[in-house]
């Protein structure tokens, strides 16, 4: 060992995104962090990822607060450390697909509100849906990302994630991510699927799991033995289950070899004590379900993310058609296949998911056919890695003609619209991005914030103790 060169791994910290999203539903507010962030500052972390995927929508939607807001605070609060977030390519972090201004200026605010690296997917690995993210990362001087959403199937040769990765270099991203949100890379294949990156681009390579099938830890070790850069943890009280795996464990896992972060553990000890209090507390009033926190091996066996699995049963529980969970379970991969084989991982996931259920109980393969369906039978989400089922497309869309360019090509610019419909509303530039990604949830939050602001005025005699900010 003393004659390898030091390498010491890079380590994204994720307790203030994904480990909360994976675990809490993504209800951890900006007054759980804030009083830990000074400390976490003075670990030494690559990163920490602390905005996009779902805490956009959660903050507006469940906790009242501005996203917007979070991410300054944060911002404030974090004066060595990296921030990153979750981009979903050209559907930003909402569910549909936006124009090219939309997802342009969210870029811009991002950046401009803190972000230092954004992590940008598509769930079908089609990457015209992140250039213009990419391009608009580039620009305003962003880290830009790009991430492989990992899956297995026919069609996910070495090869392919090699040719991938390379055209991902080409497009202008500063670093690449295998994004494993199922857990489903296991750890030899780790060896093979970094060395093969790592031949294939110069870039960085960082590797994102999940606990869920419970090889997390073991993958990261052969990651980082086979050369890559940068692994995704969480601190133990928010870690495994559907989690990442533990950063305490990471760092003590690599002391003393070439890999060593050098994190100091009373420091990590003391941040976990942090958080121990939040995951008890979740745990007591059942926002956390000790379910989540163990393996799940199904995962492997069907090949299927866990958060997947748990939807199928509660829609089949909703059809009273529970006896049928092992037929859906059959029914998924032929789905999958027909619909060229994309990665499952949101929306693929719950289309694919949906459709398998509906094949099952109807008893007729493709006698309803869902709208998400026939969108991505007809290429309104971009192109499939394998072509889709011809017999099935015919089904879903007649003979309308199937879109083959990139699917942003073809929607207008919308932001003026945007800010025309919600100008009474905006207090921020930014209130027109909240609203373009989710117009029912930011209005109903636009409102509570006007209402609260008009409670607290001081002139309506309500803050007596000037307990309230104004
Ligand atoms: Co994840």
């Amino acid at each position: 060992m003393a004659e390898i060169e030091k390498k010491p791994i890079k380590i994204v910290e994720t307790v203030l995104r994904d480990a909360h999203q994976s675990l809490i539903a993504t209800r951890m507010t900006t007054d759980e962090m804030l009083p830990i962030i000074d400390k976490m500052d003075k670990v030494g972390y690559h990163a920490v990822e602390c905005w996009g995927g779902a805490t956009f929508d959660a903050s507006l939607r469940f906790l009242k607060e501005d996203p917007w807001d979070r991410l300054r605070k944060l911002r404030d609060g974090f004066k060595n450390t990296k921030l990153q977030m979750l981009f979903r390519g050209q559907n930003i972090l909402g569910y549909r697909p936006y124009a090219d201004d939309v997802v342009e200026y969210f870029v811009q605010k991002s950046i401009a509100n803190g972000i230092d690296i954004i992590r940008i997917f598509d769930c079908l690995n089609d990457l015209r849906n992140l250039q213009t993210a990419v391009k608009a990362s580039n620009k305003e001087g962003g880290h830009a990302q790009v991430a492989l959403s990992y899956t297995l199937g026919d069609a996910y040769t070495l090869d392919y994630w090699k040719d991938t990765a390379k055209r991902i270099e080409d497009m202008g991203a500063d670093s690449l991510c295998i994004k494993d949100m199922a857990g489903l890379l296991v750890p030899y294949e780790a060896t093979r699927l970094v060395t093969a990156l790592k031949e294939a681009t110069n870039l960085p390579v960082e590797l994102h799991t999940h606990y869920t099938s419970g090889v997390g830890g073991m993958t990261y070790l052969k990651a980082v033995e086979a050369g890559v850069d940068i692994i995704d943890t969480a601190m133990s009280p928010f870690a495994m289950g559907t989690s990442q795996p533990a950063t305490e464990v990471m760092a003590e896992t690599f002391r003393g070899t070439p890999y060593d972060p050098g994190f100091d553990q009373n420091l990590l000890g003391e941040i976990a004590d942090y958080f121990r209090p939040i995951e008890e507390h979740a745990l007591e009033t059942g926002l956390l379900n000790p379910k989540v926190m163990g393996v799940n091996i199904k995962t492997l066996m069907y090949q299927v993310p866990g958060g997947m699995l748990s939807n199928l049963v509660s829609q089949l529980k909703e059809q009273g058609a529970s006896d049928k969970y092992y037929e859906v379970l059959a029914e998924v991969p032929r789905v999958r296949k027909d619909f060229g084989e994309p990665p499952l991982v949101t929306p693929s996931s719950q289309i694919v998911g949906t459709q398998a259920v509906l094949n099952v109980i109807t008893g007729e393969r493709y006698k309803m056919i869902t709208k998400e369906s026939r969108a991505l039978l007809k290429g309104e989400y971009g192109q499939t890695v394998k072509p889709v089922n011809p017999e099935v497309q015919k089904l879903a869309i007649g003979d309308e003609e199937p879109i083959t360019c990139r699917p942003a090509d073809l929607l207008e610019p919308e932001l003026d619209k945007l800010e025309a419909e919600m100008a009474q509303w905006k207090e921020q530039d930014e209130d027109v991005l909240s609203y373009a990604l989710f117009p029912q949830v930011a209005t109903e939050f636009f409102k509570y914030r006007a209402a609260q602001k008009n409670k607290i005025d001081p002139t309506k005699g309500d803050n007596k103790n000037g307990a309230y900010p104004v």
